[in-house]
């Protein structure tokens, strides 16, 4: 039977098998680009959720959380029907781990019955609601985890694939694969450069310490959700923009096609579409100048892709562009919002000594306006999804 409320946790004397963690991402530069089969530029961070995987001897799933006091437990067998028609009988934080335990099953086509039923207790440092992608940590986590102890062997694209599905089908909301697929493909001190419709990714060294420089993340403090509203409306337009131009996606399109867009279409599609084949181009532009030229040389490619989310896609909110001209009138490099957008964070590319007042003027900026103080630190490309112990 379904256990899907919320119920106690559970102690189990079953062996632990391990603890396996996923990390967080900051999109460098590429923004709703993914889901038009285009280019994105993310890197892992050092933040991670970790989950605790224990094997139990029977065919139930129990999920916990130091976030949340209550675990939630199902029989392995009833995920098919679980997601998604009936995702709404599960409290929304288990719907990720669930979700990616769904997905995995159906993925690897293997039988609930002859897996081990297993405990997965969670932890995380990865900022909420900041757009550092906290669930794809959750999801990445989980699939890496499930994967090796149920002996499925899919590849780390494989596994990506089955957190976006997850995130999709069984939480609902309609995202592309970047963070999924920075999540699992992080390296230390580099980015990932990924190709959206072949999902060929290639490591670029990001040399950002070498440089003297500092990315820094301001989160706004002003919580965004991808299930609903704005994402789901600007991906629409996308999708209508690529059918007016006769292309499979956006991706397909590039700067020289914009005149012949700007008249077959309305203004605010047409606004859509100029941002994500503008950004696809940034995106290419930033990985040959950073190869070339080292990251320094990339400033103006972040303000510019700022600026069209601002004034093309039409995702900022005031909180972000205050951030962004804040750090840059402080002498950052280059800064920009990152991640869906309504909310979240933005970043900066800062030298190393003047930290601490870009930091302390965004600090200010922030409390003159009257907003709520934003929360600002430094990341380091790092690391995905791993076995830790
Ligand atoms: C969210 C989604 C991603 C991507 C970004 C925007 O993070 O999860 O798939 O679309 O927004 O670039």
């Amino acid at each position: 039977m379904t256990t899907a409320a919320p119920t106690p946790a559970a102690q189990t004397d079953a062996p632990t098998a391990g603890t396996w963690s996923a990390p967080g991402r900051v999109n460098l530069i590429g923004e709703h680009t993914d889901y038009n089969d285009g280019f994105v530029f993310p890197f892992a961070i050092e933040y991670r959720t970790s989950v605790r995987l224990t094997t139990r001897d029977d065919a139930r799933i129990r999920v916990a959380s130091t976030f949340d006091p209550d675990a939630v437990e199902v029989a392995l067998a009833d995920l098919a029907a679980l997601f998604p028609a009936r995702r709404d009988e599960i409290v929304e934080w288990a719907r990720y781990p669930l979700g990616a335990a769904w997905a995995l099953l159906q993925a690897s086509g293997a039988d609930p019955a002859s897996v081990p039923g297993v405990d997965l207790d969670f932890s995380s440092d990865v900022p909420v609601g900041a757009g550092l992608s906290s669930s794809a940590a959750i999801e990445g986590a989980t699939a890496a985890a499930l994967n090796d102890v149920w002996g499925l062997g899919l590849d780390r694209v494989a596994l990506a694939q089955v957190g976006r599905r997850a995130e999709n089908e069984a939480v609902g909301a309609p995202t592309g694969i970047m963070d999924q697929m920075a999540s699992m493909l992080g390296r230390a001190d580099a980015g990932t450069f990924l190709d959206c419709r072949s999902l060929e990714a290639q490591v670029v060294e990001l040399g950002f310490a070498p440089a003297g420089l500092a990315l820094l993340v301001m989160d706004t403090k002003v919580t965004h959700a991808h299930s609903t509203g704005g994402y789901g409306e600007r991906r629409a337009a996308c999708e209508r923009g690529a059918a007016i131009m006769g292309v499979p996606a956006l991706r397909d399109l590039t700067p020289a096609d914009l005149p012949r867009a700007a008249e077959l279409m309305d203004d605010v599609t047409f606004r859509r579409v100029r941002h994500v084949v503008t950004e696809d181009q940034r995106v290419l532009d930033a990985v040959a100048t950073l190869r070339a030229e080292g990251p320094r040389a990339i400033g103006h490619l972040l303000d510019a892709s700022h600026v069209s989310m601002r004034d093309d896609f039409e995702i900022s909110v005031p909180e972000l562009d205050l951030a962004v001209d804040t750090a840059r009138a402080a002498g950052a490099v280059g800064a920009r919002m990152t991640g869906g957008g309504f909310g979240g964070a933005a970043i900066a590319l800062v030298d190393l000594g003047l930290v601490p007042a870009v930091t302390d003027a965004v600090e200010k900026a922030f409390a003159d306006a009257g907003y709520t103080a934003p929360h600002i630190f430094t990341v380091t490309p790092s690391e995905g999804a791993r076995r830790d112990g």
